[in-house]
């Protein structure tokens, strides 16, 4: 290959570095994206090509830094015939490209699936949040003709559609006949929660570069059809007695998306499993799947209790959770012991040593023992969690409230424990302080420490990004699990 190097990746060979390359050293190098996707009805070829040009300066900015960075050591853009540029860049630039999978060669399912094309993706949920970037529409073409949905933005109009998110409407009418008459805020398909936005972009959320969490894991965000149209049926409002997303107006919303000409919907709604002609979530679906609308459903996050597992009719497409290959490891160190857990918390602890004590010997004088284990908000006296780090256990109430009762407490720092149940499933959160989560026999290692009259100190480390672990993927331990208690025939979600 004379002075160039060629980058394939996500398929196949994959022949590095130029001979004389020294860390740090700037060599041209051709990073190889397959072909160009095809041009679609109506768009200019010239700004079909800068869109692709431009996906090159986003791709490599993201890594760089900057789009001008990117710019300048970009030397070419290839966009017409084959997909993917030329550039000076140094080895650990050209690792990092290798390791992000946000564009695929052509010789890949996902590419030859046209990375969703043509594919008109419904949702069930709380809504979208239009203006998430996940939603822009550069570069796609017009809405498909055959498309009969609207945008119901007649009351809140500062909701919007476009040739991404091409459908929204709302359905309230269950839940106004449950809890009274609802004024002009609840008229709008609108996310008010992140749950429907969260769906639908994991769905088929358009390529956004540049994205993390606070810093954390950056890179391509992208959803499962990221060239997919999508379409938002808000079905759910804010929870009341223990429910929020109601029966009748879930069967309004599929009545709708079947006529609209959705090809798939997505649903992560459910409750427990029950007889099918009581389930409207298992009528809307066989309605759908019986005009050839494929229905994926969430199976819930009830785990790891057997028979967990909702939405177990046998016409639907249920999907477990599991984990994915990266980590975001933060230790609790103390003594000569470091122990690893997880977390993405955005802030980090001063150098230094700081008390570590069990939130059960910071209960305040009007809590229970019970409540201030679990580190509910008010339960924690700050006397005594004073300028400490707490450990809280896994349970109950969310796992980031318990940072935030510690921190509202005047804490510093939270190591949240597991419980027997929930074992060695550690799981990185944004917590409000920092804090890392560590496992079940962990939590027993740094508890045998904790001794009446003497003190423990210790640290929690500011977490990183790691990537290509091992084992992944992995079930979830909340992810809820089978047998079918519906159907036992069917299989669903068996581990
Ligand atoms: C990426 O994000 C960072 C932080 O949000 C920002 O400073 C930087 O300009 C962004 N880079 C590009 C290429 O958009
Ligand atoms: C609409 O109703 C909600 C919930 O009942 C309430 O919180 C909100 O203040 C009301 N908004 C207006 C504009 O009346
Ligand atoms: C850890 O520290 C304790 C004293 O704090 C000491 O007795 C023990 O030998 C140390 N263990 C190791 C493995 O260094
Ligand atoms: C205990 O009292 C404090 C201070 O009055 C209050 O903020 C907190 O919510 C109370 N906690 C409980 C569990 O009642
Ligand atoms: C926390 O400790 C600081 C000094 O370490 C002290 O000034 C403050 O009053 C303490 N706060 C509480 C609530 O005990």
């Amino acid at each position: 290959m004379g002075k160039y190097t060629v980058l394939l990746f996500a398929f196949l060979t994959f022949s590095l570095l130029h001979e004389n390359a020294i860390a740090g050293d700037k060599v041209p190098y051709i990073v190889y994206l397959g072909e160009p996707p095809s041009v679609e009805a109506g768009i200019d070829l010239l700004l079909h090509r800068t869109t692709i040009a431009n996906s090159h300066f986003k791709l490599l900015g993201s890594i760089l830094g900057t789009l001008q960075a990117a710019q300048d050591a970009i030397f070419y853009s290839y966009t017409k015939n084959i997909n993917g540029f030329a550039a000076k860049i140094d080895k650990e630039t050209a690792d990092k490209i290798s390791k992000s999978d946000g564009y695929v060669g052509s010789n890949s399912l996902w590419s030859k699936a046209g990375y969703g094309k043509d594919t008109i993706i419904g949702n069930l949920d709380t809504g979208v949040w239009p203006e998430s970037e996940s939603f822009a529409d550069d570069g796609m073409g017009d809405v498909p003709s055959g498309w009969k949905g609207i945008c119901q933005n007649d009351v809140d109009t500062t909701f919007t559609c476009n040739k991404k998110l091409i459908g929204a409407r709302y359905f309230n009418k269950g839940y106004e006949a449950y809890v009274g008459p609802l004024n002009s805020t609840f008229r709008t398909p609108r996310d008010k929660d992140g749950h429907g936005t969260h769906t639908l972009s994991t769905a088929g959320g358009a390529f956004v570069a540049n994205a993390s969490l606070f810093g954390h894991g950056n890179g391509i965000a992208k959803g499962g059809s990221p060239h997919a149209r999508v379409a938002a049926y808000k079905v759910c409002w804010p929870p009341v007695d223990g429910g929020e997303c109601f029966d009748a107006d879930i069967l309004a919303a599929f009545d709708a998306a079947i006529s609209d000409g959705v090809n798939v919907l997505s649903v992560s709604l459910g409750g427990d499993p029950v007889d099918y002609f009581n389930d409207g979530i298992a009528i809307g679906s066989f309605h759908a799947v019986k005009n050839g609308i494929k229905v994926v459903c969430s199976a819930g996050n009830s785990g790891p209790t057997a028979g967990s597992v909702s939405n177990v009719a046998p016409w639907i497409f249920t999907v477990g959770a599991s984990t994915m290959d990266r980590e975001f490891p933060a230790y609790v160190s103390f003594g000569n012991t470091s122990l690893k857990g997880q977390s993405l918390s955005s802030t980090s602890l001063a150098e230094g040593k700081y008390p570590i004590i069990s939130s059960i010997d910071a209960k305040a004088a009007n809590a229970s023992a019970h409540d201030a284990q679990l580190c509910f908000i008010g339960s924690l006296d700050p006397a005594k969690v004073n300028g400490s780090i707490v450990i809280c256990t896994r349970g109950t109430n969310a796992r980031v409230e318990k940072g935030e009762a510690v921190l509202q407490a005047g804490g510093v720092g939270m190591i949240l424990i597991n419980s027997a149940s929930t074992g060695n499933e550690i799981i990185a959160d944004a917590h409000v302080l920092p804090a890392t989560h560590i496992t079940y026999s962990d939590g027993e290692t740094l508890l045998s420490y904790l001794k009446p009259n003497s003190m423990v100190l210790g640290y929690v480390t500011k977490p990183e990004t790691v990537l290509n672990t091992k084992p992944a993927p992995f079930m979830a331990a909340f992810s809820s699990q089978g047998p079918n208690t519906v159907t036992p025939d069917i299989l669903k979600v068996s581990v």
